[in-house]
């Protein structure tokens, strides 16, 4: 096993099946060693089973070297436990792909605050939890006068950074994990560490019904870009989230500021009704769900 990320220490959340497990298997047959963590739940979040041994004993039958991880991500301790785990069996961490998630669709007029502080601590607090921990340990070797070249890679989701309907949680969720990406980035530069995220899209046992099945969509497509950008060749690239499906990879432009009025001072609410919409008309429309400004599609 060698390649672009040779002896480089992965961990992957979520890595028993679906994309974290293409993570972890194209990781290990590029030379990393890899944690792979999962802790077996259903599609919904309930559950759990060993499902990660799988992947681990896949890995090993290849001649790579990675270890099973039961950690619930979004378990603060759990989390540091996870890191530790890494650290103590390799040695060192220079890679940390945030990539376990769940799904509770549901209209908002429907959805109970059950559905929604499930998907919401899933994604957000099991993406904030690792890399806070992460983030810990790659400071400490900064500060230590250690050299650090290391890498987060979140999971974000068109559903977050374009709006999907009957996905209110998951996409506040998806849209907060792209928020804490650009966060994470301009923070964590100065100790040799890059966040960036990517927006996938392929089919899965979470997709089944959303994509049609037999479309080009499959869960490996999505390891090579994350692999490069978990490797050293990437280190000038931060911040960013990209889509990627299939062969196809694009970067996903974010928010910024568009046209601008300027009253000099405070408005009168009254007299917007002549400015906000010729503002509006003016600024580019938001993407639509699948990415695309509407007229100017590729
Ligand atoms: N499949 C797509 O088209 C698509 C699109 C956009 C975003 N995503 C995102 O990609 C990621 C992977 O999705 P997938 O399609 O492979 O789904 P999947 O259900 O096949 O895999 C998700 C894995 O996460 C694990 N998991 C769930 N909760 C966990 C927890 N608390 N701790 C540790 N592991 C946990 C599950 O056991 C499962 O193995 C998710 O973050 C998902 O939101 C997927």
């Amino acid at each position: 096993m060698s390649g672009i990320v040779d002896g480089r220490v992965v961990i992957v959340t979520g890595a028993a099946r679906g994309i974290g497990r293409g993570h972890a298997l194209e990781f290990a047959k590029q030379g990393a060693k890899v944690v792979v963590n999962d802790l077996g739940a259903e599609v919904d979040g309930t559950g759990s089973s060993g499902a990660a041994a799988e992947v681990v004993a896949e890995i090993e039958a290849m001649g790579g070297e990675a270890i099973v991880n039961g950690e619930d991500v979004s378990d603060f301790d759990g989390a540091e436990r996870l890191v530790r785990a890494a650290v103590e069996r390799f040695g060192d961490l220079h890679v940390l792909v945030n990539n376990a998630g769940i799904l509770r669709d549901r209209m908002l007029v429907n959805m109970s605050a059950e559905e929604w502080d499930a998907v919401i601590r899933v994604h957000l607090r099991g993406t904030f939890a690792p890399l806070r921990h992460a983030a810990a340990y790659w400071r400490g070797k900064a500060k230590a006068g250690e050299a650090v070249d290391a890498r987060i890679i979140n999971t974000t989701s068109s559903s977050g950074i374009y709006g999907n309907p009957g996905q209110g949680n998951y996409g506040a969720a998806k849209a907060g994990i792209a928020g804490l990406t650009v966060i994470a980035a301009r923070e964590l530069e100065r100790y040799g560490v890059t966040v960036n995220a990517i927006a996938p899209a392929a089919l899965t046992r979470m997709t089944e019904g959303l994509i049609p099945s037999g479309a080009n969509a499959d869960p490996d497509d999505i390891a090579p870009l994350v692999v490069w950008l978990g490797s050293a060749e990437a280190r000038g690239i931060t911040g960013r989230v990209f889509n990627v499906r299939a062969g196809v990879i694009s970067v996903a432009e974010g928010w910024h500021a568009g046209p601008a009025v300027d009253n000099g001072g405070r408005w009168d609410p009254a007299a917007l009704g002549e400015v906000i919409p010729a503002l509006v008309d003016k600024a580019a429309p938001n993407a639509l769900t699948n990415g695309q400004i509407p007229g100017r599609e590729a």
